[in-house]
């Protein structure tokens, strides 16, 4: 017997799906600690079965006692493993195939897959009800982050409020990047992707598709509620501008990309968009591919975790502590409640947010346009804290930007006040609009 309460000549045999920068960090982490993790486990973990694309690739891991498959699905239904670990990625086709299969077959699946959990979480949890099996997803959300089990059971004594975040590291890279060096979005992106931090469709990351991914993950844990990506508002980073950057600092703020689920008297609100967070903040401090994710909770009040969220070790580092779970005999109901107690996630309308604005005008140089403007934001009862007027960078006399940060408000109130703003004539370009998230 051992610390881990099993006989050490037991095996977990783990088949592994997906090869790439995760897939090859897995195994080698699983090779380094292998003599701790059979000492913490009680059982010695093997890798037993691999499948993926190319199966000639080098790529610098010892697979001599693995038997290749030809797909994963043949893998996951194999007598040849205990367990599956699914890191193709991708909502449908292969992922999907192969994770119900290992499930159906009574197997515990590890899974990296944000995509596949949004879409389908909640059809695999229950499978994994109905055949006993785990399904364990630390690595889907905020790589090495682990705020899956902080939400799930070290803070189930706890009523949440909030849980917001950087969820992604390829937008936290750009934004930092652009601010930090002046850099263009364009340039920046490139380095993300170079970098291995983007998905294959980066739109997924700078649209905010990948940040919704998690977000759902993580309201459904913090809140009961089922995941369901299509509740969630998600606006992405593409339109933001070094002006907006600049623009924020001075006034003491600082951009980030923010998926934010909260408890609101009209429902758990979920949204992901690009926001403006006090320079003092916790989050403003959070650079580059790290990743952040901040917890309002009665009993522990705030709680932050901050690590890195992308990257082949740091996400290797939380498929290995699922499947060390696993191997120990945990089997949590994936969304901490049965699904059947899970209630149903309700899209929270973003025009009944309410909050802080910042919004920049490109505003017309002509007697009494600020006035005008001034006067349609008193009619829609918003209030300004600060007013900022430059002379326009370029030195053109005909454009002043115009920066306005208001006191809380509601959406709806600062949508209606900008399109009258722009029907009086007073703006040469489209508004820019971000949220302020205060603490
Ligand atoms: N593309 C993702 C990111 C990878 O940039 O955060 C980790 O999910």
């Amino acid at each position: 017997m051992n610390a881990g309460g099993g006989d050490m000549n037991d095996i977990l045999r783990v088949g592994i799906a997906g090869l790439g920068t995760v897939g090859a960090a897995v195994v080698r982490l699983l090779e380094a600690q292998s003599a701790d993790l059979a000492a913490r486990t009680g059982k010695k973990i093997m890798v037993t079965g691999v499948s993926a694309r190319d199966p000639a690739r080098e790529r610098g891991i010892d697979l001599s006692g693995a038997t290749w498959f030809a797909t994963p699905k043949e893998l996951a239904v194999s007598e040849n493993i205990d367990l599956f670990v699914e890191l193709i990625g991708g909502d449908e086709g292969a992922a999907r195939e192969s994770v119900e299969a290992a499930l159906n077959s009574g197997k515990s699946v590890v899974t990296a897959n944000k995509a596949l959990l949004a879409r389908h979480g909640i059809a695999l949890a229950r499978l994994a009800e109905q055949h006993g099996a785990a399904l364990a997803f630390e690595a889907s959300v905020a790589g090495g982050i682990p705020i899956v089990k902080t939400l799930r059971e070290g803070l189930a004594g706890n009523r949440i409020e909030r849980v917001y975040g950087i969820l992604n590291g390829t937008c936290n890279y750009i934004l930092s990047r652009m601010e930090l060096e002046g850099l263009s979005f364009a340039e920046c992106l490139a380095e993300a992707q170079k970098l291995g931090y983007a998905e294959a469709d980066p739109t997924f990351d700078i649209g905010g598709f990948d940040t919704a991914h998690k977000l759902a993950i993580l309201a459904s844990l913090a809140f009961g509620v089922k995941l369901d990506a299509e509740a969630i508002s998600i606006e992405g980073v593409q339109d933001i501008s070094l002006a907006d950057l600049h623009a924020a600092d001075e006034l003491g703020y600082r951009v980030k990309l923010l998926g934010v689920a909260q408890r609101t008297s009209h429902g758990v609100e979920q949204r992901v968009h690009p926001t403006m967070v006090p320079l003092s903040s916790s989050i403003a401090q959070v650079m580059g591919v790290t990743n952040a994710v901040t917890v309002d909770a009665d009993a522990v009040s705030e709680l932050t975790l901050v690590g890195p969220g992308a990257g082949g070790m740091a996400t290797a580092s939380a498929v290995v502590a699922d499947i060390a779970d696993i191997a120990r005999g945990i089997r949590s109901a994936p969304f901490g409640l049965p699904v059947d107690h899970l209630a149903p996630a309700q899209k929270s309308p973003m025009q009944r947010h309410e909050g802080g604005y910042y919004i920049r005008l490109a505003v017309r140089n002509q007697i009494g346009a600020a006035a005008a403007i001034a006067t349609r934001m008193a009619e829609h009862e918003i209030s300004l804290e600060s007013i900022v007027q430059r002379r326009a960078r370029d030195g053109d006399d005909s454009v002043a930007p115009v920066v306005l940060v208001t006191y809380a408000t509601t959406e709806a109130s600062v949508r209606q006040a900008l399109a009258q703003i722009v029907k009086d004539g007073h703006v040469a370009d489209k508004p820019q609009v971000i949220r302020i998230e205060r603490e």
